[in-house]
């Protein structure tokens, strides 16, 4: 999908369909249309179309002008427009208009004036409406695609700018969603692995550490998970170098099939257990965006990629592991897996003296019971880092929640013969998963963010098909351009 920039006036724009958005004031949003169209608009308005939003209406365009077709988007009340209602509704549009087999489209940027948004969160919105998954199906023959989006403004540096960045943005989040996606036969850490290396460029590198290496280590938790598998793990381990000092670390849970081990999980939904590598995929596209805009910051990602089975070989309920911090975990229940591959991970990450460690993980089924599909559960021992994410998630509406992380909680994780169990009691599941991961943190500055309501989406939006979300993808970057 081509996005340009062009200077001419809606009217005078040759192409499949123009895309206006308004608002549900219509009568003031008039105005600001094309006046050959003014008066057709009007007599749809508020019969066949009210302005709410995501609301859609595809008309035939007057002779007298450039564009074959119209095609009104509702963005519901003006005052309360905002970035995401424009993403929704850019998406719904590009969505609509390749359903009707459209290919050349355009975009109106009336609709901004008196509005503080750039039509870059519209633009943003449809290439993330128009993802589909299409590695297991045969190419239809007439299958629809949109070609073009040509958005009608100035075209200033600033515009030109602000699109590439939407644009890199959106095919990362793309790029996450097709890994998750993939099932566990085909996404093995292997495969993970192999994708990783792929990614290696000018100032990306990447080393893939193999089950005798982490041995080596002594990573003897992330191992314990990998105990029952016949596919290798991988711990993969990228580095940006967009420039020197510190680095950010960021690590993403990769489980690429969590069947629970021996204590294995019910079967009803446990196909969608291949979404377990969610972490891992949002890491991935960060590197791969952070280094296709060069950005200036030290990154390294770190993905412990495994599957957790059960078999001969696997960890059993009660075996005690000594973790690489030394730290000995009793695992009481083999299928809370993620926390620890992530512990090992905190502990790889502190030996790179990092500025900050951000851990990004489908940890916990509670964290979907709590928020549903909408909220990224938070939680951390720097207060910056904390409201900074809160920030992002504003901006990007991958909206997170904090939740605490009282020193009470150490007591739930308590072993009667070793330093700390891997699970805390029937209660608190979403927090005590963070604090076991906090007690590996110390004192570097780190924030967890758990992804289980939100990695995978039952019901679609108009910019986010069901299933995988790339959800972090949009958080971290946005966090990443915003820290000194
Ligand atoms: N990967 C799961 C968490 C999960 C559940 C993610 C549902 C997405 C949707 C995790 O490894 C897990 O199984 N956690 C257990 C922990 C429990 C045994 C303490 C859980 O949440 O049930
Ligand atoms: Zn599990
Ligand atoms: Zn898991």
């Amino acid at each position: 999908m081509k996005i340009s920039i062009k200077n001419i006036k809606g009217e005078d724009c040759a192409c499949d369909a123009l895309i206006l958005p308004v608002s549900e004031d219509g009568e003031e949003t008039l105005t600001m249309l094309p006046r050959e169209i003014q008066p057709l608009i009007k007599r749809v308005f508020s019969r066949e179309f009210s302005g709410k939003q995501n609301e859609v209406f595809l008309m035939n365009a007057p002779e007298s002008v450039a564009p074959q077709r119209l095609l009104l988007v509702g963005l519901g009340k003006k005052e309360q427009v905002s970035a995401e209602k424009l993403r929704q509704a850019g998406g719904k549009a590009a969505t609509y208009l390749r359903d009707m087999g459209m290919k050349k489209v355009a975009l109106s940027t009336d609709f901004l004036h008196g509005l503080n948004f750039s039509p870059a969160e519209f633009i943003e919105g449809s290439l993330l409406g128009l993802y589909t998954y299409k590695r297991y199906r045969k190419e239809e023959p007439n299958k629809k695609s949109l070609e073009s989006i040509t958005v009608l403004a100035k075209s200033d540096k600033e515009l030109t700018e602000e699109l590439r960045q939407r644009e890199v943005a959106s095919e990362a989040v793309c790029f996450a969603r097709d890994l998750v996606n993939t099932p566990a036969n085909d996404m093995t850490p292997a495969h993970l692995a192999k994708i990783a290396l792929s990614l290696k460029g000018k100032n990306l590198s990447v080393r893939v550490l193999d089950k005798k290496d982490a041995k080596k280590l002594g990573m003897d938790a992330y191992l314990a998970v990998a105990k029952g598998s016949n596919e290798e793990p991988k711990f993969i381990v990228l580095e940006y170098k967009g420039s020197k000092g510190a680095p950010v670390v960021l690590i993403g849970k990769s489980v690429t099939f969590d069947s629970g081990g021996i204590s294995l999980k019910s079967s009803e939904g446990m196909e969608k257990m291949k979404y377990d590598m969610a972490g891992g995929a949002a890491v991935l596209g960060v590197m791969k965006a952070a280094a296709a805009l060069r950005l200036p910051d030290h990154l390294i990602g770190i993905l412990p990629a495994t599957e957790n089975l059960p078999g001969g070989t696997a960890t059993k309920p009660g075996d005690v592991v000594k973790s690489l911090s030394g730290k000995t975990i009793e695992i009481i229940n083999t299928d809370a897996e993620g926390r620890l591959i992530v512990a090992d991970s905190i502990e790889y990450a502190k030996r790179l003296k990092p500025r900050a460690i951000i851990d990004i993980a489908t940890l916990t089924g509670a964290c979907l019971i709590a928020f549903g599909n909408e909220a990224i559960a938070m939680m951390g021992n720097d207060r910056k880092l904390l409201d900074a994410l809160k920030v992002s998630g504003e901006k990007t509406y991958e909206r997170v929640w904090e939740m605490p992380l009282f020193e009470e909680y150490k007591e739930y994780l308590k072993s009667d013969i070793a330093d700390i169990r891997n699970i805390g009691g029937r209660n608190g599941g979403l927090v005590t998963a963070a604090y076991f991961l906090y007690e590996f943190a110390g004192d570097t500055p780190w924030v967890h963010l758990d992804i289980a309501g939100t990695a995978w989406i039952e019901k679609e939006k108009p910019h986010m098909p069901k299933g995988a979300s790339g959800v972090g993808t949009r958080l971290i970057l946005d966090l990443i351009k915003g820290l000194k």
